[in-house]
């Protein structure tokens, strides 16, 4: 059986330390992507991590873009083996609401062998697992089994276009093309989570998503609600109204024509699912509720997983001040997005919604839809021989057999890289479901980042042993 070497494994044992350290200097750095005010913090989180793989041997680059710069790095191809495309994020979500952490967010704290930061899961954690890898391989063997590329963006949190655009080829040059430059047999993402504590998995089913802005407008400005009120048509009515009208009592969402392209799960997908024994009574204890709701005649993982929702994300109008004012307020407004099943499109989505709200729209109200961002979900075969090596490789980093599982959350990039580089993903997540990504108190157990790190690097050997 094949084995890193014991002196790959000295030498991750010998580091432990300093990959901590490193890890909380990066995660002091607050690489808001969504948010201007950030720009410069963003730019230093991705030279920060062009540094330290130029450290690691890797040939670097800061790839400038109209929005964050991409980080590029790669090492020498080796003749007869793989090429595997790394991908992450150095980017993260806002840390608001600021109040509901219990140490700030961007000054990382370890407690009870758990990092708490915006980022300690997602994804800087997780991405600098194969990082450390590398770095272990190229100072103990001299290299790589395989060849890596890492591509790493600063903008997964919002949407991605930058990236979009580079891989569209808009940033190439006078070498070689994007394509040329990114060719790879298989990418490797680790942006997710385990099944459960003690449980690695492996991920093969993400959801896609369709993001707006819905803004309404009512009379030319705020009105006293008594003078008023009853005869003019409340913009935070309306909008309530519409946002209601979006599904029915039975959790179907009511846009014509949305669930012609969704897939419908397989028996088999539903009964593997129901063998992952998840329990619905310990999921409303963690989150502190006393009942669960959704699509009616789909389980809680079915509903996660493998069917579309739409939710609210942002909402806003009238006043918001301390005590009570009467107001009629002028307008109002939402952020809402469609979580998508593979097959569903979400330009064709944003049309739907488009036209299924003007029929919603009452007398004395204007509406604007701003797309903000979409992306297809994906499924990804799960007998593709790199499977087996990440089966593998999980096996030995954690000590035990990962189980294959789908998420309900996004990357976006994913099926792009199948579309125009031709190679599927294994989506290696090294997270919990309760690490609090995009909420407060972020964390990530240090034990499953030594062992993302161990699994990485086993990672590199299973996959040069794939026959190409
Ligand atoms: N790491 C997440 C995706 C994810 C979430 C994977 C949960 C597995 C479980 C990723 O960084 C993320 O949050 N993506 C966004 C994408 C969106 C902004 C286009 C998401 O899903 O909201
Ligand atoms: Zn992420």
């Amino acid at each position: 059986m094949s084995q890193v070497t014991s002196q790959i494994e000295n030498y991750l044992d010998e580091n432990r330390q300093r990959f901590e350290n490193d890890l909380v200097e990066w995660l002091k750095m607050p690489s808001v992507s969504t948010d201007s005010a950030f720009k410069d913090d963003v730019r230093k989180a991705g030279q920060w991590l062009v540094d330290k793989l130029s450290g690691s041997g890797f040939s670097t680059e800061l790839i400038e873009t109209k929005g964050h710069p991409i980080v590029y790095a790669e090492s020498p191809k080796i003749e007869g083996a793989p090429t595997v495309l790394v991908y992450g994020h150095y980017d993260v979500q806002p840390p608001d609401p600021l109040e509901l952490w219990n140490s700030p967010p961007f000054e990382p704290v370890v407690h009870d062998r758990k990092v708490y930061a915006r980022g300690a899961t997602d994804d800087k954690g997780q991405l600098i697992t194969h990082v450390f890898s590398a770095e272990a391989w190229n100072n103990c063997e001299g290299n790589l089994p395989v060849q890596l590329k890492f591509l790493i963006e600063g903008e997964e949190e919002c949407g991605s276009k930058a990236l979009y655009e580079f891989l569209d080829g808009k940033y190439d040059g006078d070498g070689p093309s994007v394509n040329e430059r990114l060719q790879a047999d298989i990418c490797v993402i680790s942006d997710g989570s385990q099944y459960d504590h003690g449980k690695p998995a492996i991920t093969y089913g993400l959801r896609g998503i369709a993001y707006f802005e819905l803004l309404v407008q009512g009379p030319n400005r705020d009105l006293h609600s008594g003078a008023h009120g009853g005869a003019v048509t409340n913009p935070a009515n309306t909008l309530c109204q519409m946002i209601a009208s979006l599904k029915d009592d039975q959790g179907r969402i009511q846009i014509p024509g949305f669930y012609d392209d969704v897939i419908e799960l397989t028996q088999v997908e539903k009964t593997e699912f129901t063998k992952l024994d998840f329990d619905d009574e310990d999921y409303k204890d963690e989150l502190g509720v006393d009942g669960l709701t959704g699509e009616q005649g789909f389980s809680t993982l079915e509903r996660r997983w493998a069917r579309p929702t739409c939710d609210v994300n942002g909402l806003w109008s009238g006043y918001q001040g301390e005590g009570a004012k009467t107001v009629l307020p002028e307008k109002a407004g939402v952020k809402i997005s469609f979580r998508l099943v593979p097959n569903q499109d979400p330009k064709k989505v944003a049309n739907a919604l488009e036209s299924y709200l003007e029929s919603q729209c009452p007398a004395g109200i204007e509406f604007e839809l701003i797309d903000m961002h979409g992306a297809p979900g994906v499924l990804v075969p799960i007998d593709n021989p790199y499977m087996a090596a990440a089966r593998q490789a999980i096996d030995r980093g954690f000590g035990t057999e990962a189980c294959f599982i789908r998420t309900g959350g996004s990357i976006p990039v994913v099926l792009k890289f199948k579309e125009s580089l031709g190679i599927d993903t294994l989506l290696v997540g090294w997270g919990q479901d309760d690490d609090n990504p995009h909420s407060p108190n972020e964390k990530f157990s240090l034990d499953d980042f030594h062992k993302g790190i161990k699994a990485s690097a086993c990672l590199w050997e299973e996959i040069a042993n794939v026959q190409k």
